[in-house]
């Protein structure tokens, strides 16, 4: 089964409007003649339109969100909903981030209803998933993942997910420099890949892209693709600067 790779950038908290502009323009240049992999970068949503006006329809660079407000409009001082997302120019919106579980209360409560208000507004949810140090240090990694991905996803039939993206992220290892080891990758990667088929279908668990996130970096992405069951990486850090970003898009 051959699924089209998919390298995203989440810039997180980092330029402002303009400089989200400049930056995706030089990706923009850099990248020109990138063939055979989906390239997705997700400044802030202040960002957004502007970026997506720089860009222009026709670029082969997407954009997503970092987050989504699960409902369309309302009384919600400082949410920004799917419709509105989708209407700045974004196709994705990345959901469940471990840095919006840290800080900002994110549960797989709330990360369900915002995939299913993501799917609303047709937009292509990102599905962050991950486990801290202690839990790996427990042996609770399977653990986790299986209940972030049974409660994130609870309600959900198999044709709400045939757009959906899991992203495995390591808690541990984002913004740390210390990138999952190979084996830790193949083996938590394949885990879910097999969880997915029992859960759902082997034709989802065959076609779901997961992509790995935690310390991507130009060093180290061939490495990364090259194992089974990796269809992409989620990249923070060396996604703002659009020389190492274009490396790594070009693996
Ligand atoms: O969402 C991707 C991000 O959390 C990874 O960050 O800086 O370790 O690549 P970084």
């Amino acid at each position: 089964m051959t699924r089209i790779p998919l390298i995203a950038g989440n810039w997180k908290m980092y330029k402002t409007g303009t400089q989200a502009v400049a930056a995706a323009k030089q990706l923009a240049h850099l990248s020109k003649g990138v063939d055979g992999v989906d390239i997705m970068i997700a400044p802030t949503t202040l960002s957004l339109p502007l970026v997506a006006a720089a860009l222009g329809k026709s670029s082969p660079i997407r954009l997503g969100a970092q987050n989504i407000y699960p409902g369309t409009e309302g009384a919600f001082t400082g949410e920004v909903s799917g419709p509105m997302i989708k209407d700045a120019g974004a196709d994705y919106v990345i959901i469940g981030h471990s840095e919006r579980r840290q800080y900002f209360g994110e549960t797989d409560e709330s990360v369900r209803l915002k995939i299913r208000s993501a799917l609303d507004a047709g937009l292509i949810p990102v599905m962050c998933i991950g486990e801290t140090e202690s839990q790996r240090d427990a042996d609770e990694t399977f653990f986790i993942l299986d209940k972030q991905i049974t409660d994130g996803l609870k309600g959900f039939d198999l044709g709400d997910l045939d757009t959906l993206i899991l992203a495995y992220e390591p808690v541990w290892a984002i913004g740390t420099g210390k990138t999952a080891g190979p084996e830790q990758v193949k083996e938590v990667h394949g885990f879910l890949r097999h969880l997915l088929k029992e859960k759902y279908a082997e034709g989802l668990a065959a076609t779901i892209r997961i992509l790995y996130g935690g310390s991507v970096k130009p060093g180290n992405i061939k490495d990364l693709m090259q194992l089974e069951d990796v269809d992409g990486a989620l990249v923070g850090g060396a996604s703002l600067n659009p020389e190492d970003f274009n490396e790594i898009i070009r693996f």
